[in-house]
């Protein structure tokens, strides 16, 4: 591969010498060329910017000026690339790099400065059958000029061609890899460094726990730093210790995703609007009961408890804590509403002084994604920090042992059972509780 930089400023590139593209260009895997546009000036000040048309700020690079610079490189036959690093260009990726290493055979840089190029250059050579013109950023931030962009491009480029990295397996496991991920963190000796000690795990020797961790450490790393990346991952290459992990940043999946689904990123909301609270209420509610009970008794549990009047008290009222939960921007998908100890009315004297999960309901279609748990451990996280340490209570109908599985698993206890009336019909519920406490 050959890369022509042309700019007015020759020296900045003197960085390309060194290190392992100056190697790599010792050995002939690359070839690099600097050169100076203003040898393409005709005039005694070699001048290469004129001023804006149209008027404006600052000076504009010449198109007859660049015109004859890049005619002389962008020549040969193969796969020629004008590249043109500009702050209005689309982002540089590793992908991009990927497929220039793989593809190309020549990549003319053009290094703008001042207000950049003559918007006709790139124009002009897309018009032309033989070049491909890539306009390419490096961030939302605005350089001087194109210089350091363009020892980005050729150096991003060219450790991926083969040789120039010595140890190709450096490569496969990078940040922007084939994974989608963040790489992981890496350590070396001393394994103890001003009382920061290298993760046991990675001097154990157990090759699968620590491929393990160093996954978990990578989906950890871009969940925290990149939710673009995690929002584009693909939900099938991802296994159950992978969604574990994305669960705990908000990201899920409904259980039967499509194919290449992505995952979706669930938000909390700390104060839900009560009519959308009671239309979800109303179609959550006769999942809970048993087949048994009459729908018109539903119906009037419904109308009574859980009309929006009542959920937009509670939203007003200190002693209440409605949550919800949606996608980004998305409808709501779950509630839940605990009631502090002041406005709990327990059914057994031995819970006195215990706040209550009243109600914790979710969309059928993301039961079994784990946003139960999500939407769960932010209501007893909130009751903590309301009760600071304590109990809370529920009641849960004793035919649905899916919720009380559900409950068993986080955490909640059997202790004892309730009556509890829906329209005039008495259902038999159990009743079940567990701690929760805050360190402050
Ligand atoms: N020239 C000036 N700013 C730039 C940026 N952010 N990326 C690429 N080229 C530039």
């Amino acid at each position: 591969m050959r890369f022509d930089i042309l700019t007015v400023f020759p020296g900045y590139l003197s960085a390309l010498d060194l290190s392992l593209i100056g190697k790599a260009r010792q050995a002939g895997l690359l070839e690099v060329g600097v050169h100076d546009l203003r040898d393409w000036t005709t005039d005694r000040h070699r001048t290469v910017d004129d001023t804006p048309v149209g008027g404006g700020a600052g000076m504009v690079m010449r198109a007859d000026v660049w015109g004859k610079a890049l005619d002389e490189y962008l020549v040969g036959e193969g796969v020629k690339i004008l590249a043109i690093p500009t702050p209005s260009g689309p982002r540089l990726t590793q992908e991009l790099c990927e497929s220039l290493a793989a593809r190309a055979d020549r990549i003319v840089i053009a290094c703008g400065r001042y207000e950049g190029i003559d918007a006709r250059v790139a124009e002009h050579y897309r018009t032309r059958e033989d070049i491909e013109v890539l306009e390419f950023s490096l961030g939302d931030y605005v350089l001087n000029g194109g210089e350091v962009a363009a020892l980005t491009l050729v150096e991003a480029v060219g450790r991926l061609i083969p040789g120039v990295v010595g140890n190709p397996e450096s490569l496969v496991e990078e940040s922007h890899g084939q994974a989608g991920l963040l790489e992981y963190p890496v350590y070396t000796r001393p394994l103890d460094w001003r009382g920061h000690a290298v993760p046991e795990v990675l001097t154990s020797g157990d090759h699968g726990k620590v491929a393990r961790w160093r996954r978990d450490a990578a989906l950890r790393r871009t969940a925290q730093r990149r939710p673009d990346m995690i929002r584009a991952l693909n939900a099938h290459e991802l296994d159950k210790d992978d969604r574990a992990i994305l669960a705990e940043y908000g990201w899920l999946w409904p259980r039967k995703p499509e194919p290449f689904s992505h995952p979706v990123r669930m938000l909390i909301d700390d104060s839900p609007d009560p009519g959308e609270v009671a239309a979800l209420a109303a179609r959550t509610f006769p999942d809970a009961c048993p087949p048994s009970l009459p729908a018109d008794a539903i119906a009037a549990h419904i109308a009574t408890e859980l009309s929006e009047e009542k959920f937009a008290h509670y939203a007003a009222d200190n002693d209440h804590q409605l949550l919800g939960v949606r996608a980004e921007g998305g409808p709501l998908l779950g509630y839940s509403l605990v009631l502090l100890p002041s406005a709990s009315r327990p059914p057994l004297a031995e819970l006195a002084g215990a706040a209550e999960l009243s109600k914790c309901y979710l969309d059928a279609s993301w039961r079994g994604s784990g946003l139960n748990a999500l939407l769960l451990t932010a209501a007893l996280d909130r009751a903590a920090h309301a009760v600071g340490s304590g109990r809370i209570w529920l009641g849960t109908n004793a035919g649905n042992k899916r919720a009380i599985r559900a409950y068993e698993r986080r955490g909640f206890e059997l202790a004892g059972r309730r009556t509890y009336l829906v329209g005039d019909e008495p259902n038999d519920d159990v009743v079940m509780v567990r701690d929760i406490d805050v360190a402050y």
